[in-house]
């Protein structure tokens, strides 16, 4: 017990550090070590001083804001949450439920819909990403009460069964023909891979793809020379 009594503590050390001051220490100390590991040497009133130059990043919501999504060239005026997603936003707000809710989380591919010329997964784009873009949907592909080619040939090589992963496939098919007028098998493959069929009709969306992207070839307007 006499040890005990003599023993310093950290209150009470007179040689030692104080509780008060060791905290104040591991305070400024941690503010240069972690601009240390951050690649900075900034000591704190450094630091301070140039977050206050910083510009201020803009906070959205998080209550409804408007914003404008411009889906199959038509201009749609929405309030929302900043936190909504493109595919919940086409689906419970413009009602197009063409695009599929089916993982939510980037995997399978059924919600997949064109963004400025790319596919993307919309249920991982928030819909106010999303504004200024040109966003492509299933329910834009037919035109004058005809089905788009790829529509047809996806009927056609039998190349859908459930149904719920066949509009994210035609999407996703119609980047690739876009992109490639004549694919190659490496391309297909390449361009549906991210788009999983639980029913497995890989085989007939492969043949849809090759049959739609010969239709379309045909029927391109011929440029070039006399010979073209
Ligand atoms: S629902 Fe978006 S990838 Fe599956
Ligand atoms: S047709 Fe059923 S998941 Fe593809």
């Amino acid at each position: 017990m006499k040890e005990e009594k003599n023993k310093p503590t950290v209150e009470t050390s007179k040689k030692g550090i104080s509780r008060r001051k060791f905290l104040k220490g591991v305070g400024i100390g941690g503010g240069v070590l972690s601009s240390g590991i951050l690649g900075s040497t900034l000591v704190p009133e450094q630091a301070s001083a140039q977050s206050a130059q910083a510009p201020q990043a803009r906070i959205w919501g998080p209550r409804a804001v408007p914003m404008e999504l411009t889906v199959n060239g038509q201009k749609r005026s929405l309030e929302l949450e900043p936190r909504v997603t493109l595919l919940e936003a086409l689906r419970d707000s413009i009602e197009m439920t063409g695009a599929k809710k089916v993982c939510d989380r980037a995997s399978c591919g059924a919600c997949t819909v064109i963004l400025d010329g790319h596919p993307v997964y919309s249920c991982s784009v928030l819909a106010i990403e999303a504004q200024g873009k040109n966003i492509q949907t299933v329910e834009g592909l037919a035109q004058g009460g005809g089905l788009h080619p790829l529509q047809a040939a996806f009927i056609e090589n039998d190349a859908q069964q459930c149904g719920f992963c066949t509009s994210g496939m035609v999407m996703a098919a119609k980047a690739c023909i876009d992109k490639h007028p004549n694919p190659t098998k490496e391309q297909i493959r390449l361009s549906m891979g991210g788009n999983l069929c639980r029913c497995g009709t890989y085989v007939g969306v492969a043949k849809a793809i090759v049959e739609a992207a010969g239709k379309h070839a045909a029927s391109a307007p011929r440029t070039g020379g006399p010979n073209a």
